[in-house]
């Protein structure tokens, strides 16, 4: 497996993935590096895949076949760890529920917020914390 890209290390490592949608293929023996600290942009057709890349790369949607690893470990371990943070092109909008602009685009930075002590400071605890 590489470990670096240039002069960047590999951030998120994609071998021989394929996804589909019932049966359907849509993802065909995709490998992909992308490297840390860079911004990478997918791009592509409508209906091409790429939303579906995003699902499996935060690891909302299975796999087929093949792996995904950041930072050479599984995506999964990343997940409950909760470093992943993804702000979705459509979602269902519960459009009383009392979300702000700001909050929603935020929550693409909730993996980073989580580990800054200065965002811990501000974010509210989560309701869960102290409960058996
Ligand atoms: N929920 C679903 N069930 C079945 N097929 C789906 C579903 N969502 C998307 N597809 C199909 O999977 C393929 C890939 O869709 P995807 O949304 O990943 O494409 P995309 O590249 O993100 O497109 P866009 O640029 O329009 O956002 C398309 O053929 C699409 O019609
Ligand atoms: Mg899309």
């Amino acid at each position: 497996m590489a470990t670096t890209f240039g002069d960047a290390p590999v951030a998120i490592n994609i071998k021989g993935l394929y996804a589909a949608y019932q049966r359907q293929p849509v993802l065909e023996d995709i490998n992909l590096q992308f490297p840390a600290g860079k911004w990478t942009a997918i791009v592509g057709p409508n209906g091409a895949g790429k939303s579906m890349l995003f699902h499996v790369l935060t690891g909302s949607m299975k796999a087929l076949r093949g792996s995904v690893h950041a930072f050479n470990e599984p995506i999964a371990t990343h997940r409950k760890a909760g470093h992943i943070a993804y702000m979705a092109q459509r979602e269902a909008i519960e459009w009383d529920f009392p979300v702000s602009v700001w909050e929603t685009v935020m929550g693409g930075r909730y993996g980073h917020m989580r580990s800054d002590p200065l965002w811990r400071r501000l974010l509210p605890s989560p309701p869960w914390r102290g409960c058996a």
